[in-house]
């Protein structure tokens, strides 16, 4: 895995991008993490629903100045198409993968003054905005997850087809990893963490197994932990509904990134930075984020006035109006294109009030 260049961990396109030190490193350092050349190649990325996801952002994307934030940067697959589509648009775009800012910022070479890349979690949205002088945005987008080259890199610990090190960081500087999780927690928290976030029926059986085993000694790889997990699963389950492993690998994911609580935090703050008009479109690939998305989106699109007034008060008002009925999901047409799209649910929504 590469080394992110000195004095670049926070990668704005005045920085580095334009820096030829920053651009000769960054495709050397780039071998060993995400696959890039001078061309940017894109590793036959597809983004996920971009049709629908440029159509419910284009409304709020026609003023002179606007300003999007792309939470989720990864490839810059959905920047670079918004960019493309709105030549007034200021792109923000967070990824707490430093290869993925790396990547992007590559490959949004020629839209480098429209663009603001910060390496950092979309649980600081805010500051971000702030430190950006764009604490008011006219769009935001979250595609939430992993990308392909965090999954596609075996030495990154994501995937459990790989036998790689226990790691599954995106921000490869924290601290905390999966083999901190699998070895260190108690049996408590491990079947909370496989019961809530991997909605692992078994989840008691399977942190037994992981205190037992990791007491002979410790469990350092991904082979070792899907054949443990496996061995917990009763052999009637595991000859239905693929590899076992899968519950295991997301609720570890979730945990070591902080995903959902990064969410909780990066969505409200999306919503509330909205200019009027302004949209918000979310991509989820699991129920837990769906339902998370749910509720920020719906709590904000109700009338809250006390039940039984005779006039609604106008400070109750919804500020938000949904844009999708339901989770939208991806055609059949794209699914074939792209598989890795099956489990996206999209909702999107619109300010329509801003606070007086
Ligand atoms: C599905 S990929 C995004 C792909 C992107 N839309 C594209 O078209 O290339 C998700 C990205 O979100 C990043 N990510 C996940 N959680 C994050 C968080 N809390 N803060 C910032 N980035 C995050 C991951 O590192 C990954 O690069």
């Amino acid at each position: 895995m590469g080394t992110w260049p000195d004095g670049a961990g926070v990668g704005t396109q005045e920085g580095p991008a334009n820096d030829r030190r920053y651009a000769s490193s960054a495709s050397k350092d780039a071998r060993g993490g995400l696959e890039m050349d001078d061309n940017v190649g894109t590793g036959g990325h597809v983004p996920v629903m971009l049709e629908r996801v440029l159509e419910l952002l284009a409304p709020a994307l026609t003023g002179p100045a606007p300003v999007v934030v792309d939470a989720n940067l990864g490839l810059g697959g959905h920047s670079e198409a918004l960019l493309a589509a709105h030549p007034a648009l200021h792109l923000i775009g967070i990824d707490r993968d430093p290869f993925a800012i790396e990547f992007s910022t590559r490959r949004l070479v020629p839209y480098a003054d429209r663009t603001t890349l910060v390496h950092a979690s979309s649980g600081d949205l805010a500051e971000v905005l702030d430190q950006a002088g764009r604490p008011l945005i006219d769009g935001a987008l979250f595609d939430l997850g992993v990308s392909s080259p965090q999954l596609d890199e075996a030495g990154r610990g994501f995937a459990y087809s790989y036998d790689a090190p226990l790691d599954m960081r995106m921000d490869t500087s924290q601290e905390l990893t999966a083999e901190r999780v699998v070895n260190t927690y108690s049996a408590a928290e491990l079947t909370r963490i496989l019961r809530h976030y991997g909605e692992e029926r078994f989840a008691q059986r399977v942190a037994g197994l992981i205190i037992k085993e990791r007491a002979k000694e410790a469990i350092t790889s991904t082979k070792r932990l899907a054949d443990i997990v496996r061995d917990a699963i009763p052999a009637a389950t595991r000859r239905t509904g693929g590899n076992p492993a899968k519950r295991t690998f997301q609720a570890l994911r979730i945990e070591v990134n902080a995903e959902l609580s990064a969410l909780e935090a990066a969505l409200p703050a999306a919503l509330d930075a909205l200019t009027l008009g302004g949209r918000v479109v979310v991509l989820s690939y699991h129920s837990l984020e769906d339902r998370l998305t749910k509720q920020a989106l719906t709590a904000r699109t109700k009338d809250t006035s006390p039940p039984g007034l005779p006039v609604p008060l106008p400070a109750h008002q919804p500020r938000f109006r949904l844009l999708t009925r339901g989770a939208e999901l991806p055609s059949d047409e794209e699914l074939a294109r792209n598989p890795r799209a099956a489990s996206a649910r999209l909702r999107a929504a619109e300010r329509i009030r801003v606070d007086d």
